[in-house]
């Protein structure tokens, strides 16, 4: 049955978090806290705020603690049920609540594409979110980014991207989009590169970890050969989406950090202490 409402939220987080050792060793860098709460739990609360109910887990081996917090500790709720610290479970509490969770274990790391493929028994046959949680969003003004897409994709009914303007030399960073904009904020993409050398940059937009895929995408990755680094990208399979079909860029409202690296997650931690 192919459903038309997004429901589901994919998250590849099997990645072994190199860059943060060795606070990674043992644990997922999915669960670093910017202040007292884990990267993962900022991006399952905004697939709730965009209306998602379903959380699909991509994990990896050493990733236990994901399922351990998003469920109930029984001990913990007896230690603390009627205390004056009850309300530090508030916002964890809601979104069990709120979701399902379910998980499985990419069990070769083979790319971010591979990652996605591996989801592919969570998904099924309908359209879905990926949020990749190091890339922290918070949009001030309205709208969480996630929620901007999913009202998005349902005018347009494709798969669509979020997209920033990074300087220049960065593009190595990131999967880079060739596109017109067919209105304000709105790319329709010709091409894409995964982490292009500045001088072979088709632009300075650059993919950031919120996508909305189309489930044809599945099918596309299956055939994508390995890529940049010898993987499996998704920036290949969506550059052939585009190709067959129709891609957006979607240039969002909002704040966005780089939590996979020490100084975009400073910045973060900086931005909501303030806050
Ligand atoms: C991944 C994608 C890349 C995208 C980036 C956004 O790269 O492969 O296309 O621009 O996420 O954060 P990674 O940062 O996992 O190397």
């Amino acid at each position: 049955m192919s459903h038309t409402k997004i429901r589901k939220c994919l998250f590849p987080a099997a990645g072994y978090g190199t860059r943060f050792l060795p606070a990674t060793k043992a644990i997922p860098k999915e669960m670093l806290p910017v202040l007292t709460k884990p990267l993962l739990q900022y991006g399952v609360e905004e697939a709730i705020s965009a209306g998602l109910d379903t959380m699909a887990i991509v994990t990896g081996r050493g990733k236990r603690a994901i399922e351990d917090h998003f469920d109930i500790s029984y001990e913990l709720e007896h230690q603390i049920k009627g205390t004056s610290k009850e309300h530090y479970l508030t916002e964890i509490r809601a979104v069990i609540t709120k979701c399902t969770f379910s998980y499985t274990r990419q069990v070769e790391m083979k790319g971010l594409g591979h990652a996605i493929l591996s989801g592919q028994t969570l998904i099924g046959d309908e359209p879905f979110a990926v949020i990749l949680a190091d890339d922290l969003c918070d949009n001030d003004e309205g709208p969480t980014v996630l929620n901007q897409m999913v009202k998005l994709y349902e005018k347009h009914r494709c798969s669509i991207v979020a997209i920033e303007e990074v300087p220049i030399e960065e593009t190595h960073k990131y999967g880079v989009i060739k596109a017109h904009e067919i209105e304000k904020n709105l790319f329709e993409i010709e091409d894409m590169v995964e982490k292009p050398d500045p001088k072979d940059a088709p632009s300075n937009l650059a993919i950031i970890g919120r996508y909305i895929l189309t489930p044809d995408i599945f099918e596309i990755l299956e055939q994508t050969l390995p890529g940049k680094n010898g993987e499996i990208q998704i920036t290949d399979a969506l550059r052939t989406q585009a190709q067959k079909g129709k891609v957006l860029g979607f240039k969002f409202a909002g704040r966005r950090f780089d939590c996979g690296s020490v100084d975009g997650f400073v910045e973060a931690t900086n931005y909501f202490y303030a806050k």
